[in-house]
């Protein structure tokens, strides 16, 4: 065979194996190989095709991006045309709709095979999602072209663009397929995809869209498609137009079937039920379960499912008499924004609450949003008296998704932050972002207000004792947030110090509170008087300070004493925690005020039950270089830093060689400016103090230079990723989870080759099959707790 042959073959076969890894993963969604395989294939196949230009074809699955922009989308006729949905709204609607399909069907085509409920009718049922209607021709099972479906009649040639999408197939699989095959469908973005997509362009400073339905037509509806080609989405099929040279089979259940055996994505959700009453227990299960899909609905289609009868009820209009959209209570609706006020949280955030005029949002009435902050006011444009999109989906809190800027008002007034505490009237200060790199500091606006007051005012005092006692915190059971206003409004707390010292006389006192109640508050109380140090870190509510990482100084610190002496540089040492969230913590403890109120916990009887040594895993996260790299000295790199580590055995010999001319003369690998840089900043009193109080410090906590970083072996699962999945019955997540984190392992959500164990209960679905795939290996409970045990926890 010639060498164009042996190309000409194993790219037909890359091509096969390739289609048929997309049609696992995105189709069946089971995935056969890990990524890296299919990387693998998906690189020979392009390195091939760039040595044989002349074999490639536009149905390659390395063809999915084009090259240029276009001018305009051209127009396309839809031969069968693109009809819209009859929608019901209420239970009523249904039934009228499954009586009327029954009795024409009955008694104008004397159709008499009835079996099921109702009717008697069987439909098929699958999610209306919420995205744009496309149709795809695919023509001797090549996808030739792709359309909106524009007014039904007259859509937008949107070939290059569907092309990009992932999961729809350039070619069908399998065979069988006729010569012309139009299917149709929805193309979506998943609630993931719309909110990377959104960080992203937050990050770059882009356009952000405001539900993955506009993200989703935004996206499709781009004349360069390498555009389209970076969003993410996704095709779902749910019918089909134009079918010649073949036939498919005669039920709608049935032909999404077949289509799927073909390649084409179809709803996961697809069922077949019997009459209205089987159609209302899946839009009742399918609602139930509508804020755990993947991707926004907004209500069920049904379809009536034999072809021959849905032939036979035809159209009414545009809108076929077989099918019927059930839709959702709509979860947005328009408004006005009345005023914004301000609350103020556990940290002293200033949040922007939006009052609006009231109005019904799936079925409850709303009359407040959340803004988040400033900037979220900036990005919305949003002013006081504008009409605004409220969304209120699940528990989650309502939303403002958008200005409708046509109707704003001539009075319409900005929003502005206030300068003083609407609760304490202390100054209001706006956040910095430092940034530190090369020995400067740069500052930037954050986009928090904050109240200086602290807790001397109110609002801070109730959510930081809110906070105090919740259940990751000191766990104080009983202290709702009803019982924090009264101590907090009636001055019996000033601090969380205080509630260690409420005596049984005051608590009686209280509104609701009765001798037993009483007794057992004040139990509980003092049954929280002895947390772990994890715990107490948490519950005091250092800014940026949540359970991890609180977990993390615990573990890596072990005591109280050395989180509140450690210097912000000296805790960056720590995986996870960066300048910032280093600078909050020592700012923290370095408040005269919050030592009091720690002083005043010890004193009131906290007792820390675990306190102990610095751990392994801090101690060897050092090395003199990344020491001196820390330091950011101005024009001093990595490499500079691990020069001097090498040159100088201690840091008390670095500064005393920086002032020496003819050490540093000599000294090779390290450039004159930063030889400059050093010797300025070592000829500072202050930075020579700082540089040695952070070597002390460091050392204190058992830091040694001589270790390179290493993963720590001191603790038995250090340097594993473990993944809990399915459902555990001798214990929740949380405590499984905590229990391996104390055992070093990291706990992840995801299953990678890099899994060390994945754990897998009743009910486990992809991450165990994942798991299996990959050869990770797989615990029972059984087996897991056992494991534990072993390690004593
Ligand atoms: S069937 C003649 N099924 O809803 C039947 N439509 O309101 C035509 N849609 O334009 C549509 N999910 O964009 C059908 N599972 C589904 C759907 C669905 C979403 C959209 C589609 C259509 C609109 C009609």
């Amino acid at each position: 065979m010639t060498d164009a042959q042996d190309a000409v073959t194993r790219i037909a076969a890359l091509r096969g194996e390739i289609d048929a890894h997309n049609y696992r993963y995105y189709v069946l969604d089971e995935p056969s190989v890990p990524d890296a395989e299919y990387d693998r294939l998906f690189g020979e196949l392009k390195t091939l095709e760039a040595e044989h230009p002349e074999l490639v074809t536009p149905d390659s699955p390395t063809q999915r991006v084009s090259g240029a922009a276009l001018a305009a989308f051209g127009t396309i006729r839809h031969e069968v045309p693109m009809l819209s949905l009859g929608n019901a709204f209420a239970d009523e609607n249904l039934q009228d709709f499954d009586r009327s399909v029954g009795k024409r069907l009955r008694e104008e085509f004397g159709e008499t095979d009835f079996a099921g409920p109702d009717s008697g009718v069987e439909y098929t049922c699958e999610p209306k999602l919420d995205g744009l209607a496309v149709s795809l021709l695919y023509e001797a099972g090549i996808l030739t072209r792709g359309a909106t479906r524009g007014d039904g009649t007259t859509g937008e040639d949107i070939t290059a663009n569907v092309r990009t999408i992932r999961n729809v197939p350039l070619r069908l699989q399998g065979e069988g397929w006729p010569a012309v095959l139009e299917v149709r469908g929805e193309v979506f973005m998943s609630r993931a995809g719309f909110e990377a997509l959104n960080a992203r362009a937050m990050e770059s400073g882009g356009k952000t869209f405001a539900n993955p339905r506009n993200a989703a037509a935004g996206s499709l509806r781009q004349l360069d498609s390498r555009i389209t080609a970076q969003r993410p989405l996704e095709f779902c099929c749910y019918g089909f137009g134009r079918v010649e040279g073949g036939a498919l089979p005669d039920t709608q259940y049935d032909i999404l079937q077949r289509l799927r055996e073909w390649g084409i994505p179809i709803s996961r959700e697809l069922r077949k039920v019997q009459g209205a009453s089987g159609c209302r227990a899946y839009y009742e299960d399918i609602g139930q379960r509508r804020d755990a899909l993947a991707y926004e609905i907004d209500g069920v289609v049904y379809k009536v499912n034999r072809l021959d009868w849905q032939g036979e009820l035809g159209f009414r209009a545009r809108e076929p008499r077989w099918a019927l959209a059930h839709k959702f209570p709509a979860r947005e609706e328009l408004t006005e924004l009345l005023n914004v006020e301000f609350q103020v949280g556990r940290t002293g955030a200033i949040t922007p609450v939006a009052r609006l005029k009231p109005v019904q949002v799936a079925g409850v009435t709303v009359t407040n949003a959340t803004l988040h902050n400033m900037d979220e006011i900036a990005r919305l444009g949003v002013m006081i008296g504008d009409s605004v999109i409220v969304r209120r989906a699940g528990d989650v809190i309502p939303q403002i998704m958008q200005v409708v800027p046509e109707r704003r008002p001539a009075d319409a007034r900005p929003v502005e932050i206030p300068t003083h505490c609407p609760v304490c009237g202390s100054a209001v200060e706006r956040t910095q972002l430092i940034k530190r790199g090369k020995g400067k500091e740069s500052v930037s606006e954050g986009a928090v207000y904050r109240c200086v007051g602290r807790l001397a005012c109110q609002a801070q005092l109730k959510q930081a004792i809110i906070h105090f006692a919740s259940r990751r915190a000191m766990d104080i059971d009983g202290l709702g947030d009803r019982i924090v206003e009264q101590l907090v409004d009636r001055e019996l707390v000033k601090s969380p110090a205080d509630l260690y010292t409420l005596t049984y006389e005051q608590v009686v006192e209280l509104e609701g509170f009765a001798e037993v109640s009483s007794r057992n508050l004040l139990a509980a109380i003092e049954a929280s008087s002895q947390p772990t140090l994890a715990r107490f870190i948490f519950a005091l509510g250092i800014p940026e300070v949540g359970e991890e990482t609180a977990k993390r100084l615990a573990r890596a610190l072990g005591s109280l004493q050395r989180i509140r002496e450690a210097l912000p540089e000296v805790l960056v040492y720590l995986p996870d925690i960066g300048p910032e969230v280093a600078f909050e913590i020592h700012n923290f403890f370095q408040s005269a005020h919050n030592r009091d109120v720690l002083e005043a916990l010890l004193a009131n009887g906290i007792e820390l039950a675990d306190e102990g040594e610095v751990h392994a895993e801090f101690s060897g996260y050092a090395t003199f270089a990344d020491f001196l790299d820390q330091l950011h000295i101005p024009y001093l790199g990595k490499t500079g830093a691990k020069t001097l580590a090498t040159a100088f055995p201690t840091l008390a010999a670095l500064i005393e060689g920086s002032q020496d001319w003819l050490t540093f003369k000599t000294l090779s690998g390290l450039n004159e400016r930063a030889k400059q840089g050093l010797r300025e900043y070592f000829a500072e009193a202050d930075n020579v103090a700082q540089a040695l109080a952070i070597e002390a410090q460091l050392k204190a906590f058992g830091m040694h230079w001589e270790s390179t970083r290493q993963v720590v072996q001191g603790l038995p699962f250090a340097g594993q990723t473990w993944v809990l999945t399915g459902t555990l019955e001798a214990m929740s997540r949380d405590a499984a989870k905590e229990r391996l984190e104390a055992l070093g392992a990291k706990v992840s959500g995801s299953v990678s080759a890099k899994t060390a164990v994945v754990v897998a209960g009743p009910g486990a679905g992809s991450k165990l099959t994942k798991a299996n795939e990959l050869g990770v290996k797989v615990l029972d409970e059984d087996a897991f707790l056992q494991i534990l045990e072993a390690q004593g926890q």
